[in-house]
């Protein structure tokens, strides 16, 4: 299974917080967490574990590719566009996105559909645990419930593109956009028959995977229109 480029190594976690990134690195091997072998710290989200309770770093999945705050500005700016005041979105494992809608936007009927539960204390009330692989484990009040969906599903492989689409499917019948790496250009085109947008989403760190921005509408023009 192709996953996202990232470190397993800990040893290259001790970067200082104050630089105003986000790196997070789990020890697969470490059975009692300490704070030494993880680092989380987000400007962004405004989270940071550092020398407190970590959460489990045998959660190597929890291994967060950020966008940079342009992209997360335009995807969130682009959804809130689309769907107009009464709208609602939900981020399917898109924290950063989901972040800005909030600086954006004071309704209620944004959610974050998201397995990382510390961002539960950071948005109490629109905060829905999410595991893709229970992709229908999620309340019938959603049910075509959301404007637009947002996804970033973690992993490269079909199979987690196809726990996604079950979940996108539930959670809306109108518009879509989903992140994610280019190798998965066809089955994105299979599964969800989306269409490659222009715009390509960056990081905050660089990817090893060429990155792109899948929808069902002319999500370009809007971001294009966002832009100028
Ligand atoms: C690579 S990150 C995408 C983050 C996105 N680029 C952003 O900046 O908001 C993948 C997301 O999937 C979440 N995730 C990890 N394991 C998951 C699981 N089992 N089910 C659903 N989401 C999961 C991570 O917590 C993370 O938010």
């Amino acid at each position: 299974m192709a996953r996202r480029n990232h470190s397993m190594n800990s040893s290259l976690i001790a970067k200082a917080p104050s630089e105003g990134y986000r790196y997070q690195s789990f020890d697969s091997n470490c059975s009692k967490p300490t704070p030494s072998c993880l680092f989380v710290c987000s400007h962004i989200c405004g989270l940071c574990f550092i020398n407190s309770r970590p959460p489990c770093c045998l959660q190597k999945e929890l291994s967060q590719f950020w966008y940079d705050e342009e992209t997360s500005t335009l995807l969130a700016k682009a959804a809130l566009e689309c769907v107009g005041e009464e709208g609602k979105i939900a981020c399917v494992s898109s924290p950063s996105v989901y972040n800005q809608l909030r600086k954006m936007s004071e309704s209620k009927e944004h959610y974050l559909f998201e397995f990382d539960k510390r961002f539960e204390d950071k948005f109490p009330g629109q905060f829905v645990f999410y595991d893709y692989k229970s992709p229908l484990q999620i309340d019938s009040k959603f049910s075509s419930y959301f404007d637009l969906v947002i996804a970033d599903p973690p992993f490269l492989s079909e199979e987690c593109l196809e726990k996604f689409t079950q979940t996108i499917n539930f959670l809306t019948n109108k518009k879509i956009i989903l992140c994610t790496g280019a190798i998965m250009e066809e089955a994105v085109k299979k599964l969800l028959h989306l269409q490659t947008c222009n715009f390509k989403p960056q990081h905050e760190k660089k990817l090893g995977n060429e990155f792109k921005c899948f929808a069902n509408f002319n999500v370009d023009e809007i971001i294009a229109s966002n832009k100028n």
